[in-house]
């Protein structure tokens, strides 16, 4: 059985320290022994350094800059991130497109920059509106296209419509159902920019402890990124391990 994957946005929280810490300690305990899962913290930046020792978890930052380093105010570039034992990183959230009017060219660049850092770049694609991700393969292929095979087999791609984001006013949960199409789109684009090598294909949008093995039982699907659902230790633990069957 191939690995699966188990990303925590935590996203702006929590407040202090002492509860990243307290909470990512207790998702480690959480999820020890939990077999064939990869189980990746990503906090905010401040984080970061304290949240690295914990067992069990990798972690990942939630964004990077695109260049190695400079005169960049305010930016934190992949390779500190890799120095400061980061494995994956979250490029193009739908929030910092809504928010920071990030481009897709942005995104693009710091894909790029990522990888050269060693870094696994963990790529969002998804829909505003439901029954719209026609443009998805299009997106897609605007991120990630000219990468070679090489970088292609460290790259994870997360189908995230914005509509069933838990957080998005007027939104409502995706069904199983939903999923179909836009996943045999973006496996269709990555198939033919680079052939059979696996890229890992998660789905992001209000997961739960509830609907994980629904959408984990998906053809195609490897993997979640979860957002509110990933601040209590209990329930992310408890979504990790009904996602993988126990
Ligand atoms: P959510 O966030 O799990 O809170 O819906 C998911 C996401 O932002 O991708």
């Amino acid at each position: 059985m191939s690995k699966k994957y188990y990303i925590a946005n935590w996203k702006m929280n929590p407040d202090t320290l002492r509860e990243a810490r307290a909470l990512a300690l207790s998702v480690a305990r959480g999820v020890k022994g939990v077999k064939g899962a990869e189980v990746v913290i990503c906090p905010s930046f401040v984080f970061l350094g304290e949240i690295g020792a914990a067992p069990f978890i990798k972690i990942g930052a939630q964004d990077c800059f695109w260049e190695k380093k400079g005169a960049y105010t305010g930016e934190v570039s992949p390779i500190q991130l890799r120095a400061l034992g980061c494995s994956y990183v979250i490029l193009g959230h739908s929030e910092r497109r809504q928010y920071l009017g990030e481009t897709a060219e942005q995104v693009k660049a710091k894909i790029r920059m990522a990888l050269v850092a060693g870094l696994r770049p963990v790529v969002c694609v998804g829909e505003e509106k439901k029954g719209s991700h026609v443009q998805l393969g299009t997106r897609l292929k605007q991120l990630i296209k000219g990468l070679d095979r090489k970088d292609a087999q460290r790259l994870l791609v997360v189908y995230e419509p914005v509509w069933a984001i838990s957080t998005t006013k007027g939104g409502r949960e995706a069904e199983a159902s939903d999923l179909a199409g836009p996943v045999r789109e973006i496996r269709r684009v990555l198939r033919a920019l680079f052939g059979s090598r696996p890229v890992p294909v998660l789905y992001g949008g209000s997961v739960e402890p509830d609907n994980v093995a629904d959408f984990m039982g998906i053809q195609g699907i490897d993997g979640v990124l979860v957002g509110g659902a990933s601040l209590k230790a209990s329930e992310f633990s408890a979504l990790v391990r009904k996602g993988q069957g126990r």
